[in-house]
Formats: C-alpha cells, structure tokens, sequence
C-alpha cells in the first residue's frame, strides 16, 4: 500500500488533495511569499485520524507540516520541499465553554471568531484577538504564541493556556486537561507546545481560560505627533489608573493605505503624522475625553466612540490587508518583520530604521504600525527589488538586537527567520531547543525547517 493509499483509508479519499489547483492554497501562505510543493494535503477530521495520519507518514519517512488557518505570515504554515499538510480545519468543534470554571475546551480547527463567540454566549470573553479572527485557528494561535490585540490587558497566548491534546511524532497522544489554575506536576508541556510552531507535536485541542467581559467600553483615536508622544499618552494613561484593553499605533502612510483600499474617509480634517487607537474599559465618554485634554498640545486631535465595535477600529485592522493589496498592485509580495523593542526606545528605533532602509533600498516604502504597550512594530517594506528581501530583514533585525529588542514579538521564527535564530539566542539556547527538537521527534518529521535548521535523522 503506499502512503497515499494509507492516508486516504484513514481520512476518506475525497480528504486527500493532491491536484495542483486544490492544493495551491495550502501550499502559500497568506502574504503570497512562501509557496512550497506537497505530496498531498490530508485533512483528517479526529485526534484519532491525526494520529493515524502521523503513524502512517512516520513509517513512510515523510514529512508533515501542520497547517490551521494559514494566516500566519511568517511561512511556518506551508510546506517548503514535499512534506504532507496536514490541515487541522475539520477538527472544528466546540467542545465546552465552562462559565464557573471559567474555560473553553475546543478543536484546533476552531476559528478565534468561534471561540469568541462561544465565550460571549456564556457571558465571558477569549483573552485573544487578532485581525484575522474569521480566518485563524485555535490550534494556530497556540502553535505561534500569538499576541494579538489583547496582549496589553490578557497577555499572549500562553497565558490563556490551561491544556492541551496534542498528537506526537510517534503518533501517542499527549494530554494534558486538568484545567486546574494551580497545577505542578512535571514539566510545562503546555507551555512548550505554545509557541513551538508546529516542530514538536500537532496540537488537536486546546483548553483555554476565559476572562470577564470588558465594559463601558471606549475607543480613542488620537492623531499625535510622534511614536515617542504616543508612548507618553500611554504611559499617562495607565498611571490614571484607567483600564487599557488595546493600544494599537499606526502612522500616517499606513493610514493613506487604508482609506484608499477600504475607501474610507479621513479620521480628521487635517493629517497627523501618527495615530494612536485606544480601546479603554469601566469608563465613561467624558472621562475619556477629561484623560485625553490633560494631556496638553501631545495629543493634536481625537475622537471617541462607545466600543467595543467601534468604526475606529477600521483604521488600524484594515492595515495588513492594505498592504497586501498595495504589494499586490506593485507585483511583488510584501516583506513582513515583526520586532518588539523597549518601549521607551521605539520612536527612536522606528526613525533609525526608515533611514537606515532608504538608505540602503531606495525604492523601498516603509510602513509600520503595531501594538504600542509591547513596542512591538510591524515593519512593511513594499516596492522592494525582488532579491532584496534577505538583505532588508537582515537590516532589519540587526538594528532590533542594537536597540535590545526580538527578532520574533508575536508571528514566529518560522522559515521567514531561521536563519537569524543565532542573533536572538545563545548557543546553549538553541543547543536546549535542538535538544527537546530530537527527543521528540527524532526523526525530523514534523515541520522541517522551521524555526530550527533540518535536523540529521538519528
Ligand atoms: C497585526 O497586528 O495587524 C497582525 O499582526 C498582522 C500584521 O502584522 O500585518
Ligand atoms: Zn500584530
């Protein structure tokens, strides 16, 4: 039998795609830059299935990368030379929403949308958000360690993390349910899947705390000065004492972006050269306002909107998709870096960088907008010659680790960055990492290249 025949047995044979066309989508990831060949992409719709899935391709020695939404930017999700996508979408059930034990127990191919709304029907709210919700999976978002829009008030991914179900290498199921905020048995293998990128295992379920609600939401848009003011506003504002549930900057490139993609009309009379989008909660249209007036000549306009569903919001979602489609109209795919530095030397990174990237790439737009409270910036670089890509990011991530920043705030090393692993950790780091890499999954099966260098099977 071979491994086609052996995986369609398992998975029904219409779950089986081989046709160049039906696995083109699989096979690019979302920013269009990474586009691998795959033997096939299996969509298995049970943990049980997973496993048989990962049995039948570890005695064949072919290789798997998982896949969930296939919104991640950073190619972690898409197959580079062969290897089987194993995509997680069918695994798409709720499988409990606790509203005293405060949990969600679901599939990995559940979107953060659904979770969401699961949670809001039970009175509660997922930690996590991010502008590709309707898109990007559960199993997704805890194989990245995303970060998101909620990191300021929840913090990342992991820290939603109570469990987790997850297939092997060898094919054993590992679970681990208990649910329990207090917890010590062993090592945290929850939190080691959280953020391993599809390297160690493939996470089936996750089960995730659940936070109270925010209300009396309002949503600020402020046009400011300078990153620098915005960092300040921010700093103000959580000595106030308010509840901040987003802080999100953009700048005003970014924003002509936007309104010409989305077609939507300026957020004020005049422009700013940044923006700062505020999401606060327990407080009222006044106090915000009152917060905002103290802050003197930094903050040059602003407007506010009850929330949480704020028109506000737009502007600063619509961004990656504005990009997307300015590189689609120029040709080429968008490089995307995501970075975090200290706050307090953001301002100061951001303008090193555009001059230090038009410098060197003249041809090169430069957007950036992010969440404020991690200084964390993603950095655009559109109108780039085609074969400049390596060059830009490693400018890039050079500058990062000057400033004492990461290399990797919230997407992930994926294939975008392995080879920059060695500027953000030290020999005995990765060493540990190639250590745990080999311990559970000996054979270099499971996402090839990402993250690590390939390694040599045993
Ligand atoms: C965002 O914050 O909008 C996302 O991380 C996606 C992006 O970097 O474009
Ligand atoms: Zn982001």
């Amino acid at each position: 039998m071979t491994l086609l025949d052996r995986l369609a047995a398992v998975v029904g044979p219409q779950h089986v795609l081989t046709d160049e066309a039906l696995t083109r989508g699989y096979r690019t990831d979302w920013t269009g830059r990474w586009v691998g060949r795959s033997m096939a992409v299996v969509r298995p719709a049970s943990t049980a299935e997973v496993a048989e899935v990962v049995r039948a391709c570890a005695a064949a020695g072919v290789s798997l990368v998982p896949q969930g939404g296939n919104t991640g930017l950073v190619g972690a999700s898409v197959p580079a030379d062969g290897e089987v996508v194993l995509s997680l979408r069918r695994l798409n059930s709720i499988d409990s929403v606790d509203p005293v034990g405060r949990t969600l127990g679901a599939q990995a191919g559940v979107t953060v949308a659904d979770a969401q709304r699961a949670a809001a029907a039970g009175g509660l709210m997922l930690g996590i958000d991010l502008a590709a919700r309707e898109s990007a999976t559960l199993g997704g978002v805890v194989a990245t360690n995303a970060g998101g829009l909620r990191v300021v008030r929840h913090g990342t991914t992991r820290a939603q993390m109570l469990g987790v179900e997850a297939v092997l290498a060898d094919g054993s199921v590992l679970r681990r349910w208990t649910g329990l905020a207090k917890d010590n048995v062993g090592y945290d293998l929850v939190g080691l899947l959280t953020g391993s990128e599809g390297t160690l295992a493939v996470i089936t379920k996750v089960l995730m705390r659940l936070v109270p609600p925010a209300v009396d939401v309002h949503v600020a848009l402020v046009g400011i000065a300078s990153l620098g003011a915005a960092v300040d506003v921010l700093g103000d504002v959580v000595r106030a004492g308010s509840m901040v549930e987003a802080a999100e900057f953009f700048h005003a490139d970014g924003l002509a972006l936007v309104r010409e993609t989305l077609g939507l009309r300026p957020p004020f009379p005049v422009d700013h050269p940044t923006y700062l989008l505020l999401e606060l909660s327990r407080t009222t249209q006044d106090d915000v306002a009152d917060l905002l007036e103290r802050q003197g000549r930094r903050v040059a306009d602003a407007t506010i909107d009850a929330g949480p569903a704020s028109r506000l919001w737009a502007y600063r979602e619509a961004h990656t998709e504005a990009v997307s489609a300015a590189a689609a109209s120029g040709g080429t795919p968008a490089v995307k870096v995501d970075v975090s530095v200290p706050p307090a030397r953001h301002d100061s990174f951001e303008s090193e960088l555009r001059t230090v990237l038009t410098a060197r790439f003249p041809t090169a737009q430069v957007v950036t907008y992010g969440h404020l409270a991690e200084g964390n910036s993603h950095v655009n670089l559109l109108g780039l010659p085609e074969d400049a890509a390596e060059d830009a990011t490693d400018v890039v991530l050079r500058l990062v680790v000057q400033y004492g920043g990461s290399i990797s705030a919230e997407h992930g090393i994926g294939r975008a960055k392995q080879r920059w692993l060695s500027l953000a950790r030290s020999p005995a780091d990765i060493a540990a990492m190639q250590a745990i890499k080999r311990a559970l999954d000996p054979q270099g099966l499971l996402s090839p290249g990402v993250l690590l260098p390939p390694a040599n099977p045993e």
